[in-house]
């Protein structure tokens, strides 16, 4: 198995084992670090042309732009810059553990967003974001943590999570699985999206009482 196969089945081994336990994520977290700082530099050019077509396709329903935006495991920023650029009012957070992602993702930031845009290295299992503070939290290929998705989501906001090529993504979790877990934390509607060759889902948080 060559190299690039062995991260992949890393991947889907550490996302598997997270989402059951994610107390776990502490075993993977130097491991995974290292293999996305390797990955860094070549990363835009290993990724097909509609990578993001899933998580486009489920930022068109949401049904109001959102003002505070999170692209979680963000890598080299494209996630955060298609919100940027489809809702111009939003100000998006880009988190990511690894810093050559950032520096890629930074270097790649085009000026007309720049102001609205800002890239952070953080651990999406404990987000430096107060609770509440985000009415939009993204992933695309990211291994979600459920508690702080809740904890960051404001009542009424949305989650969303997309897999470029759906069940064949190394970091993948089946739309039952994402569902359950965010009823379980007061997530109440959900939507299913096919685009491209990949998959997404977005859930919408309860608004208060
Ligand atoms: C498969 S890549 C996806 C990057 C980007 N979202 C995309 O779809 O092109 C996963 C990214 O998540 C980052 N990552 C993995 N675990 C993370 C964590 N717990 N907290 C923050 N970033 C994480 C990695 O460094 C990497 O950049």
């Amino acid at each position: 198995m060559n190299r690039q196969a062995l991260g992949r089945k890393f991947a889907r081994l550490a996302t598997n084992a997270v989402v059951a336990r994610p107390r776990l994520w502490r075993l993977f977290r130097g491991v995974m670090r290292r293999q996305f700082e390797t990955l860094a530099p070549h990363w835009d050019q290993i990724r097909s042309a509609d990578h993001l077509a899933p998580y486009e396709q489920a930022l068109e329903a949401l049904p109001e732009p959102p003002a505070h935006a999170l692209d979680v495991g963000t890598g080299t920023g494209d996630g955060a810059l298609a919100i940027a650029r489809r809702f111009p009012q939003a100000n998006v957070v880009g988190a990511d553990l690894a810093d050559g992602m950032l520096e890629e993702a930074r270097r790649k930031l085009p000026d007309e967003v720049a102001g609205r845009v800002r890239f952070e290295r953080a651990d999406a299992s404990a987000l430096p974001y107060a609770d509440e503070s985000f009415d939009l939290v993204a992933h695309a290929n990211m291994i979600p943590f459920f508690d702080e998705v809740a904890r960051l989501v404001a009542p009424g906001g949305h989650a969303l999570f997309a897999f470029s090529i759906g069940p064949e993504t190394p970091i993948y979790v089946p739309s039952e699985r994402l569902r359950a877990e965010l009823r379980r934390r007061g997530f109440a509607e959900f939507a299913d999206f096919a685009a491209g060759q990949g998959t997404a889902l977005l859930a919408r948080k309860r608004p208060s009482s």
